[in-house]
């Protein structure tokens, strides 16, 4: 299948989380398994293009926007190891600027730059003679994709064939704008916006539920959210939306590249290991201490250490730690390696226990990708104490790291970790089920108990770096999910 993926995020362009991660991945697994993916991003100003040889093309395309026309020039590279292409679209005035949304606030023209984007695709997929079988559009600010598809496209018969994909990662950002300027710019018109229509929630224009319903099939990133979604509050209001559509909506748990996230092959971290060779993944904790200033003694202690790399805002939980991270610490049972960036309110609170625990707490507030490999490489536990989550990334990491997650039983937490069992020594991690930091605490305390008693605390890493949650098996549920899609639109589905 030709296979043409849009995001705002593919790593490692351009992330602010996992679904750079997920837009990244799955492309090179469709490769592996003998399809033609490509990729479109938006050209951010603060993407390296020296780093990544990205380069300018001789394609411009004009893309259509309320009653006038745009432009873009493509530039062009390949996804690092592999052949896959990816296109970026260029515009001054949407992109050349540095960061994706322009966090915390967002960008006020966020509407119109992803808009823009979101048009782009298909004129750039033209340009460049591209035609696809499937777009796969990921998350809102690609939701109308399937909408400028369904509406503007399908009758080019360049894309008479083409089936859309939209793929939520995560219900709280749902790209909600102002009615008259997005639709205008969007070339539907206020027309199309009314009550009840497909671009309507709560009388904004939400670009979510665009893509839910204008989509052939619509997909979550783990079958629990997938419910989630649809019954409970973490639907985030579109639940009618979600059940109008729950006849092609279906969960696909995202996987994990495990070239990038695998302990044996990591050049970030000082020795690679294996799970026969476990003591080596206790030697790189000791160098991470180290590192990070204790005394070689205080660094081989057999105290554990829990490791944490997270957006910190109040979906990742970070309420859960705020007593017994504390307690915990002054009694000396645990060390903590926290890498976050975020809400101030979450920052400060790590600030301050990095400066009451000067030994046990290394703190880093910002974004770094070698310390996050080394973070989860060195670390003995690893919390996930989520309010929700739609699929979660680095649990999985974790559990090929052999670092034990503790975390909340949501979204697709519960679909990755297993409480552990000492009975039947079964299990790779400690889950806890309410949000609630007793539950929380009792946690942690039974993570703590296991890493005292071999031979289970050997067992439980062990059986968590036997997991596979490797990115083949996403793309192969993906690729079913694009068959249906196909035929959907009356088209027998090539699965070459
Ligand atoms: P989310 O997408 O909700 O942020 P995921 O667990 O799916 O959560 O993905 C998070 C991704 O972002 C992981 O690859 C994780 O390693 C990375 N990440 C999060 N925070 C940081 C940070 N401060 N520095 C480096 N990487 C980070
Ligand atoms: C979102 C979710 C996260 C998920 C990621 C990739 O950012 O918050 O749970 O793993 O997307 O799908």
């Amino acid at each position: 299948m030709n296979i043409l993926l849009c995001a705002a995020e593919v790593a490692p362009f351009a992330k602010a989380g996992g679904l750079a991660d997920v837009a990244a991945s799955l492309p090179k697994a469709w490769a592996v398994l003998g399809h033609r993916p490509l990729i479109m991003l938006p050209k951010y100003g603060h993407i390296d293009v020296d780093n990544y040889e990205i380069e300018p093309t001789q394609t411009v395309i004009s893309v259509p926007v309320g009653s006038w026309t745009e432009y873009a020039r493509l530039w062009k590279t390949k996804m690092p190891d592999s052949d896959v292409p990816v296109y970026f679209i260029q515009n001054s005035d949407y992109f050349d600027r540095p960061g994706i949304y322009g966090n915390p606030d967002g960008f006020t023209d966020n509407d119109r730059r992803f808009l823009f984007f979101s048009r782009a695709v298909f004129e750039a997929a033209k340009a460049i003679g591209f035609a696809p079988d499937i777009i796969h559009a990921h998350d809102n600010h690609t939701g109308f994709v399937p909408a400028f598809l369904a509406s503007f496209y399908r009758r080019d018969a360049f894309f008479a064939r083409t089936a859309s994909v939209f793929t939520i990662h995560n219900m709280a950002y749902q790209g909600i704008f102002e009615p008259r300027r997005a639709m205008e710019f969007s070339g539907f018109g206020m027309k199309s916006f009314y009550r009840g229509s497909w671009f309507e929630h709560g009388g904004a224009v939400n670009s979510m539920k665009a893509g839910i319903m204008f989509a052939e099939k619509i997909t979550t990133v783990s079958p629990t959210y997938a419910q989630e979604i649809r019954w409970t509050k973490f639907g985030e209001g579109l639940q009618d939306a979600l059940e109008s559509r729950a006849a092609d909506l279906v969960g696909v748990l995202n996987g994990v590249d495990y070239s990038e996230w695998n302990p044996v092959l990591d050049t970030h971290i000082p020795l690679r290991y294996t799970p026969d060779i476990l003591v080596r993944k206790d030697e790189v904790k000791a160098r991470f201490l180290m590192r990070n200033g204790l005394p070689e003694k205080e660094a081989r202690e057999h105290t554990p250490l829990l490791g944490m790399v997270s957006r910190l805002t109040a979906q990742k939980g970070v309420e859960m730690l705020e007593k017994t991270l504390e307690d915990f610490l002054a009694k000396g049972l645990l060390r903590i390696a926290l890498l976050g960036t975020g809400e101030r309110r979450y920052e400060d609170f790590f600030r301050y226990i990095a400066r009451k625990f000067p030994r046990r707490a290394f703190v880093k507030i910002g974004y770094d990708t070698p310390l996050s490999h080394n973070i989860i490489a060195a670390s003995d536990f690893l919390a996930v104490p989520s309010l929700f989550e739609p699929c979660g990334l680095t649990q999985m990491y974790a559990l090929k790291y052999g670092a034990v997650p503790i975390v909340r039983a949501t979204g697709g937490l519960a679909d990755t970790v297993e409480e552990y069992d000492a009975a039947k020594m079964t299990g790779t991690g400690f889950v806890f089920d309410r949000f609630d930091r007793k539950e929380f605490r009792a946690a942690m305390q039974r993570a703590i108990i296991c890493y005292r008693f071999q031979p289970h605390w050997n067992q439980i890493r062990q059986n968590g770096m036997a997991r596979n949650f490797s990115s083949e098996i996403s793309a192969a549920n993906y690729v079913n999910v694009f068959s249906w899609a196909l035929q959907k639109i009356g088209v027998s589905a090539d699965k070459e």
